[in-house]
């Protein structure tokens, strides 16, 4: 979840390293730092915070030096302060980490036993006082970090730089790392976005692998010690900065962004010629026959999960389970023979979900994956690929990603509703309809904005909140409760409308609004059952539902939405909009920090 930084060139390495933080802050925003090597010296410069924090204290003692490493970070151990912050450092070397060292406790008693100081609550750094300890008995750099390291147990990317070396070594076990082959420079980096505006040539570290730069050569050594070759890629990331034009928030940014992304998602399944959706081949091909589809993803990519199973059970009649990773990646849940494990994930690097694929890939499952994030590690580890088109996502809370998820999942469930004859051409032209409007549909549902800002503003003191919903609307009352909490922290839950009686009716009360997704489909009169229990209990209603829905069931509802007539195939895509609109109104009346909410990071690198 901490984002790494590292160069040694021919040039002064501070402000670049803040630049590339700038664009690894999404990983961990608790705290941040530099250190570079000037005259033989380590120099370092860390703050609490934001990295704003970092920027103000460098205008008052900018580090000077041609190599450096720089931090950017999400606490794991230690709280987040500037004595916690990396890089952590000796006289001797200076050490940037992602991850955690599982083994840290009995290594730290170890070497305080030897009389090492430590200065610090965090795991990395032992790291530090180890190379240092085989520093100080003589051993050479590139000697000292490998025992080091051998001693390590956990995962970790580090970079590692020496105050009397021109030498920058980096190592990957279990968390990503990306070296950039510049001009007489080299660079480390979390992920190829980071490295883009610096360089376009980029290849990755695999697990085990450990790497010795300097500002000419790169030297990788794999995990059994012997000199290998990783490939080279011209990377495809854009090395723009993404502004928030004139939007106050990144999130509402990408919210108003949904119409034109998921038109690109869209289209890029639109099948030129025939306009027809269209995925892959070879991709159908493995689900059509596969015994059993698998999908598994964290957080609101699961939401897109469970939506799917719904489209592919009900309308392509293919059985799918669905398992959030970091559960089903401990179950050791028995795979059928030819079986495909489908993984959705925005940033393509959640640990639980790419720990889950590695076991599917075991388990000799085809991997089907659908990331946003390009060269991401699920990416580079899966059989397939399918891209959301919906740019880079900035804010915290997943909005954008989430909907151009569903597209390509919605996409690949009509296509193989087709290729199996589970529907005919005509109910196939109908869906294919659905899917078209939505980017206008969406649009359309945008102009609700002002009527949910002022529903916001009547419910953001409000303790507790639920969401229900039915069928499709399940999942999304899972994800509109999920953004609520993230953003507000508001406690709040999704329930299955009908689950409602077995339990949470209890917690309902004139304080507690609750959100109800109800658009009138089949389940339309089941649901208004539920909203007349709720009403009986004294809850307050908040519907969203269609001009049909609104009106046979206004009198019961607090506050009702009406965001127009849609196909229920497409509704669970289209009604997560309002539900987004509302938890970042209800946000921004707080005053919390929506894009970077307190304790999370946009993406999870660790367990
Ligand atoms: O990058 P991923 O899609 O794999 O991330 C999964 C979750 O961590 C993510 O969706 C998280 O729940 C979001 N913050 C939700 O808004």
């Amino acid at each position: 979840m901490c984002g790494i930084i590292g160069i040694i060139g021919d040039k002064q390495v501070s402000p670049i390293l803040v630049e590339g933080l700038k664009r690894l802050e999404y990983r961990g925003y608790d705290s941040s730092g530099i250190a570079t090597i000037a005259n033989n010296n380590i120099q370092r410069c860390r703050a609490e915070g934001k990295l704003v924090n970092l920027e103000n204290k460098l205008k008052q003692s900018n580090l000077s030096g041609n190599i450096g490493i720089g931090h950017t970070r999400w606490a794991t151990h230690g709280e987040p302060t500037e004595n916690n912050a990396h890089p952590h450092a000796t006289s001797n070397v200076a050490v940037v980490h992602n991850g955690i060292i599982e083994n840290y406790k009995e290594i730290k008693e170890e070497l305080e036993k030897a009389q090492c100081k430590f200065n610090s609550d965090t795991d990395t750094e032992v790291i530090v006082h180890l190379i240092n300890h085989n520093l100080n008995q003589g051993m050479k750099a590139q000697e000292a970090v490998n025992a080091a390291l051998d001693r390590l147990e956990g995962a970790y990317a580090v970079a590692i730089i020496f105050s009397d070396e021109e030498l920058m070594i980096g190592a990957r076990q279990g968390t990503p790392l990306a070296i950039g082959y510049g001009d007489n420079q080299m660079f480390l980096a979390s992920d190829s976005y980071a490295l883009a505006p610096l360089t376009r040539k980029i290849s990755f570290l695999e697990d085990g692998d450990r790497v010795f730069l300097t500002k000419s050569e790169v030297t990788i050594y794999d995990e059994q010690g012997n000199i290998t070759q990783r490939p080279i890629r011209i990377t495809a990331q854009s090395g723009a900065t993404t502004g928030k034009g004139e939007y106050k928030h990144f999130m509402l940014k990408e919210i108003y962004e949904q119409p034109a992304v998921i038109g690109d998602t869209l289209n890029s399944f639109i099948h030129p010629s025939t306009g027809h959706i269209s995925i892959p081949k070879e991709i159908l091909h493995s689900l059509e026959n596969a015994p059993r589809i698998t999908m598994v993803a964290c957080g609101t990519a699961f939401y897109a999960c469970m939506v799917a199973k719904y489209w592919f059970e009900q309308i392509a009649k293919i059985h799918c389970e669905i398992d959030i990773a970091s559960e089903f990646r401990y179950r050791e849940s028995p795979m059928p023979e030819d079986g495909v494990a489908l993984f959705v994930s925005q940033s393509g690097e959640t640990l639980d979900t790419l720990e889950a694929l590695r076991y599917c890939r075991k388990q000799n499952q085809k991997i089907i994956s659908i990331v946003n994030t390009i060269e991401s590690t699920i990416e580079r580890e899966s059989d397939y690929v399918l891209h959301t088109l919906a740019g880079p996502e900035i804010g915290v809370a997943s909005t954008k990603a989430f909907t151009t998820q569903l597209t390509t999942l919605a996409c690949i469930a009509l296509a193989l509703s087709k290729r199996k004859g589970a529907i005919d051409t005509a109910k196939e032209a109908e869906l294919a309809e659905a899917l078209r409007h939505i980017p206008k549909q969406a649009a359309k549902i945008l102009n609700h904005d002002n009527e949910i800002l002022q529903i916001a503003k009547q419910v953001s003191d409000v303790k507790d909140m639920l969401y229900m919903g039915r069928s499709m609307m399940y999942p999304i009352a899972m994800e509109g409760a999920l953004k609520l909490k993230e953003i507000s922290y508001i406690h709040a839950e999704g329930y299955a409308a009908g689950e409602l009686k077995h339990g949470p009716i209890a917690l309902i009360d004139e304080t507690v609004p609750i959100v109800v997704l109800a658009p009138n489909d089949y389940l339309f009169d089941k649901i208004a059952s539920n909203i007349q229990e709720i009403v009986a209990r004294g809850g307050k209603v908040i519907m969203f539902s269609d001009k049909k829905g609104v009106s046979s069931l206004k009198e019961y509802s607090r506050w009702s939405i009406e965001i127009g007539n849609i196909h229920p195939f497409v509704a669970p895509i289209l009604y997560a909009i309002p539900v987004q609109l509302l938890s970042y109104h209800i946000a921004a009346v707080k005053g919390t920090d929506i894009d970077q909410p307190r304790n999370l990071a946009k993406s999870v690198t660790v367990e």
